[in-house]
């Protein structure tokens, strides 16, 4: 039986130095909102509840917070008064709580599952409050864990810290645990008689200590405790994300050819022996399957390939494009809210959306489906089988029936059925010598006769 556990997070950030119009806490890596890690990060170490303290007026924040986390009961922090404050602002959460408390940042989005679980797991074995921290390269600015022996003592903040503690480089990453119930009567007793004039959450280890209790430090890699507070610390996050995605994918069976040029998003999924070639981007929402390639320079969104299927090269594929299995999209070729069948194939300068094309047809060159009017979307429907002769534009709503072909050039209004052939174009005539007649005519008018 797990133990009950809230999760607090931190969102109440300004966020000024973002220079944005968007709060700082939404903010994509991988795409996805930087507070969506954080909350995700803690459910997956066994947070059951989850708290989440934003600023006044974050009304994208709390919009975002229903659709995305709708579990998350949501907090005003009025004033930015400190840490300690800013936990405080979740009161009802803390007085409710069942289990255990931890609080993270919503701006520090690469901490790991595992590493929260460690900390967890010190409170399992009697630890009242758990510090994660880190060996900082360069601890300026954070604040500094003095401890004794076995035992954390108090975090100094930076500001308040003599030459003597500023030497230490063991620091606060923010992530701070509290054993179930602690974390009220402790809050109540922090004063805010700081160099920041803030109430401070780190004031709760000396005070923890000073009543007997035991503070203990867990120590984690610094690269998960990169926050962000401008474009350039989130660029460098998003470099971080990316570097664990690749190695991942790597992991799991896929090929990378040049794994520094290929991006993925948090929900990437790739199966075993996929090959990505390089230059490749995985927006929200893709799973390839086993076998399957995606050659360069492709872009996939919202989009499942099929086992063994070959994507691009500059491929483009848009939400609700489903590639079956060994199944071909080509160069120059845009699939969105289409299936296409098993071994179907799409390989050179087409458009195919709303649309369904069956396994084994061919869709030829340069092929459109006008899915549009300029009010609604229309379908297109081609069964299996079927031959889209090239450069054929596709007028929907229309359909082809199995075994179907279509004629080069054409444009089909009609429906088509099954193993019929369908012209939609102007029968060709032919007129013997007027090439010549023509060309005559106009070099004697240029002659000026
Ligand atoms: C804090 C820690 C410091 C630690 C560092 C790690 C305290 C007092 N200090 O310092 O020990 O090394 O983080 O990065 O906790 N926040 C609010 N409301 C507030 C104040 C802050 O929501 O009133 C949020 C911020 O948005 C941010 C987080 O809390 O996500 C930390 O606040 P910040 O002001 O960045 O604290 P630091 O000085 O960096
Ligand atoms: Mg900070």
């Amino acid at each position: 039986m797990p133990l009950p556990c809230l999760a607090v997070v931190l969102a109440a950030g300004e966020g000024t130095r973002m220079r944005s119009a968007l709060p700082k806490v939404m903010h994509a890596v991988g795409g996805r909102a930087m507070l969506d890690h954080v909350a995700a990060a803690a459910t997956a170490a066994g947070a059951d509840e989850l708290a989440v303290v934003v600023g006044a007026g974050a009304e994208r924040v709390r919009a975002h917070l229903a659709k995305a986390l709708p579990e998350a009961s949501v907090h005003v922090q009025a004033e930015r008064l400190g840490t300690a404050h800013a936990v405080l602002a979740a009161r009802p959460a803390l007085e409710a709580a069942r289990g255990d408390v931890i609080v993270l940042y919503g701006d520090t989005p690469l901490v790991r599952p595992e590493t929260i679980g460690r900390v967890r797991e010190r409170l399992a074995g009697g630890a009242d409050v758990v510090v994660l921290g880190f060996e900082a390269a360069d601890p300026t600015g954070y604040g500094r864990l003095v401890t004794e022996g076995e035992r954390l003592a108090r975090i100094v903040e930076e500001k308040d810290a003599d030459a003597a503690t500023k030497a230490i480089r063991l620091s606060n990453s923010g992530i701070m645990a509290f054993r179930a119930g602690l974390l009220p009567g402790l809050l109540e007793a922090i004063g805010n008689s700081n160099a920041k004039g803030e109430y401070y959450l780190t004031d709760a280890v000396e005070i923890a200590s000073a009543r007997g209790l035991t503070a203990v430090v867990v120590t984690g890699p610094e690269a998960e405790f990169m926050g962000v507070n401008d474009r350039a610390q989130l660029a460098a996050v998003e470099a971080v994300f990316q570097a664990r995605m690749r190695a991942a994918a790597m992991a799991g069976g896929a090929t990378l050819s040049a794994p520094e040029t290929v991006f993925f998003s948090h929900d990437t999924v790739l199966g075993r022996d996929v090959t990505v070639e390089p230059n490749v981007v995985f927006a929200p929402g893709v799973s390839v399957a086993d076998g399957a390639t995606i050659r360069a320079f492709s872009h996939l969104e919202g989009a499942n390939v099929g086992a063994g299927a070959i994507v691009g090269p500059y491929a483009r594929l848009r939400p609700g494009a489903e590639i079956g299995a060994e199944a071909h999209i080509g160069n120059f070729v845009e699939i969105k809210a289409a299936d296409v069948g098993d071994g179907a194939k799409i390989n050179h300068l087409s458009y195919v959306g709303d649309a369904s094309v069956g396994p084994k047809t061919n869709v030829g060159a340069g092929t459109i489906t006008c899915n549009y009017d300029g009010y609604f979307k229309h379908k297109t429907t081609i069964g299996a089988g079927v031959f889209i002769g090239s450069h054929t534009t596709l007028v929907a709503p229309v359909s082809v029936g199995d075994g179907g072909y279509t004629a080069a050039g054409s444009v089909i209004t009609e429906d088509v059925p099954g193993d019929a052939m369908a012209f939609g174009r102007a029968r060709q005539v032919v007129v013997d010598g007027r090439g010549k007649a023509t060309r005559e005519r106009l070099e004697r008018k240029k002659r000026g006769e």
